[in-house]
């Protein structure tokens, strides 16, 4: 089969968390647009049910799925509801994430463990409920966002349990892709550099700071949050049927360096 049917996702239901704002929005378009059911989820309703209006809209295929994450009995509900209304889940990823920018002597517990709780133990939560109808089926794709941060150190400025979690989530990668590969389901990761959301306006308001990323971006530019959607879906579909336990940096040669 040629490569460009190997890229298409027909038929396939594909679950995506923090769909509702950047990298995820994009990657619920990108995967609608190759023919998916997307089940467009975040812990923001409206910003889910936007997404999937648009993709509707569109011309797509999409629902849309009130889903935080860190919440252990909802996160359940909605996966399983969604699996057994599509009778399966083929892709999950696990986009949502959050950063805490604190210096490490000032980062209290609380907001150490919200963000290991969103971006580490979320994605476990979702892979493990998703991964229940996928080891069913015998068949499954699932795409980890980690970051740069999860290969690096930073040192731009601090923000410490969000390169715990991105590290952590590649290493989780090679684990579950080698726990789960020998029944039919593959897990891999993308690493971006910075990207333009709302999760970096901030920090690219600052110039000094924009030319400081851009700076260590051999590429010299921004990375679009379509580049990174475009990756995520590759690794989702057939066309990266022979790949597993990899995390694929999108990052214009950062960590080339
Ligand atoms: P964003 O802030 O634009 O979107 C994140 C979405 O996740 C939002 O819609 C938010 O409502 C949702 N969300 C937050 N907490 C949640 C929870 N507990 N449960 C479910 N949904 C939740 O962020 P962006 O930039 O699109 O980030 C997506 C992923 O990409 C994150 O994992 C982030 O760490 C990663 N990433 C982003 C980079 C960037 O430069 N933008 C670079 C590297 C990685």
């Amino acid at each position: 089969m040629a490569l460009a049917a190997r890229l298409r996702l027909d038929g396939r239901v594909a679950l995506i968390t923090g769909a509702g704002s950047g990298i995820g929005r994009e990657t619920a378009h990108t995967m609608a647009s190759l023919g998916a059911h997307v089940v467009v989820t975040d812990a923001s309703r409206q910003a889910a049910a936007s997404v999937a209006q648009e993709i509707a809209a569109a011309g797509g295929r999409a629902e849309a799925h009130e889903l935080d994450v860190s919440d252990e009995t909802g996160t359940a509900r909605v996966i399983h509801a969604v699996a057994d209304l599509q009778g399966r889940i083929d892709i999950l990823v696990n986009n949502a994430g959050i950063g805490a920018r604190m210096p490490s002597e000032e980062l209290d517990t609380a907001a150490w463990e919200r963000v290991i709780a969103v971006n580490m133990t979320g994605a476990f939560r979702c892979a493990r409920e998703a991964g229940k109808s996928m080891l069913a089926t015998g068949r499954g794709s699932i795409v980890n966002v980690a970051s740069i941060m999860g290969l690096v150190g930073g040192g731009l400025y601090p923000n410490p349990a969000y390169q715990a979690t991105k590290g952590a989530l590649v290493n989780w990668t090679r684990a579950l892709a080698l726990e789960w590969a020998a029944r039919g389901i593959r897990v891999n990761a993308v690493a971006p550099a910075f990207a333009r959301t709302p999760l970096t306006t901030k920090l690219l308001a600052d110039p000094a700071m924009e030319q400081a990323i851009l700076a260590n971006t051999p590429l010299g530019r921004l990375i679009e949050p379509r580049e990174v959607a475009d990756a995520i879906t590759f690794l989702a579909g057939d066309a990266a049927s022979g790949i597993t336990g990899v995390t694929l940096p999108v990052d214009g040669g950062w960590t080339a360096r």
